[in-house]
């Protein structure tokens, strides 16, 4: 996307952040829709934020839960698909552990889809509403320099934040031991660092991951405890970066492996639960922004 599509995008979920804060959440845009979430991995956040979106947008939301369905039974991920396409869903979530799985799935069904998370590969909607979160607390995105920490090698949602931030203008740094940076880090664009002493000098925002242990195979790190010493964010490391630096998690957060309370906590600091609520928003703005390519159709 171009920086003025993506500008738009962030502009309409700004819209739908003032909806969600009403009582009355709920509008009719996407009425006779369906919107199927088909998660393959779990998910807390992201699952139920792409649920309320579809809701407030008046459409039809149904989640399809993997561990009961016939993918259990050994159904592969494209009969899945055919089968669901078959009852003419407007729009599929997919999240998938396996890169790339929700590219080919899109091409097999007559829906859109939006991917909520393949493999380490990309997680765009998180990227979204980071930036979102970003823009609506700094006013704008050009210019910022953004620290990225921890388990890149394993992460969609660093892979998405390092295209999207500097489409945007942003400058940013991949900061973790050399086993958690891939190869080509550099040639994306992100200045890589291995102490979190130079990563975070002077940042305005530290954005922390969660060690991915669910993709590792083999060993990466000595030790949990070590790994918090060198690279888990506290108050003292945070100190480097700018005074008014602030601090972002895409969630689910491993206390005292990747991130300590005190940070996590500071309400002046964190903008954790901020990316939350702006994950809804956002949602909606992508279903909306689908919706108005979709048309109306005659069947
Ligand atoms: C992330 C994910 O699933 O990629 N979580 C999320 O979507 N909010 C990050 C993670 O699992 O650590």
């Amino acid at each position: 996307m171009s920086p003025l599509e993506i500008a738009a995008l962030l502009d309409l979920a700004d819209r739908y952040v003032d909806l969600n804060r009403q009582p009355e959440k709920k509008i009719g845009l996407l009425r006779g829709r369906t919107v199927v979430n088909l998660f393959f991995e779990n998910s807390t956040r992201t699952r139920t934020s792409f649920e309320l979106a579809g809701k407030r947008l008046g459409a039809d939301t149904i989640n399809m839960s993997v561990a009961t369905s016939s993918v259990k039974k050994g159904e592969t991920l494209i009969d899945t698909a055919m089968t669901l396409n078959a009852m003419h869903p407007d729009v599929l979530v997919v999240r998938h552990p396996e890169s790339g799985a929700v590219e080919l799935l899109s091409q097999k069904v007559n829906g859109s889809v939006i991917n909520a998370g393949d493999g380490n590969h990309e997680h765009p909607t998180q990227a979204l509403l980071d930036a979102l979160t970003i823009r609506r607390r700094l006013g704008r995105l050009a210019g910022l320099e953004v620290a990225i920490c921890g388990d890149i090698l394993h992460s969609r949602v660093a892979r998405s934040n390092i295209h999207l931030l500097q489409i945007m203008g942003a400058r940013v740094r991949a900061v973790a031991p050399p086993t958690l940076i891939p190869p080509g880090t550099d040639a994306l664009g992100a200045e890589v660092h291995h102490r979190m002493d130079s990563g975070l000098r002077d940042v305005d925002i530290v954005m922390m991951l969660r060690l991915q242990v669910e993709r590792m195979e083999g060993q990466y790190l000595p030790s949990v405890r070590e790994y918090f010493h060198f690279y888990g964010l506290d108050a003292a490391k945070l100190a480097v970066a700018k005074p008014d630096a602030l601090v972002m998690h895409p969630g689910p957060m491993n206390r005292g492996v990747e991130i300590d309370s005190e940070v996590a906590d500071d309400i002046h600091r964190s903008m954790i639960l901020d990316q939350v609520e702006l994950g809804v928003a956002v949602r909606m703005a992508v279903l909306d922004a689908l919706a108005a390519t979709q048309g109306n159709a005659a069947p």
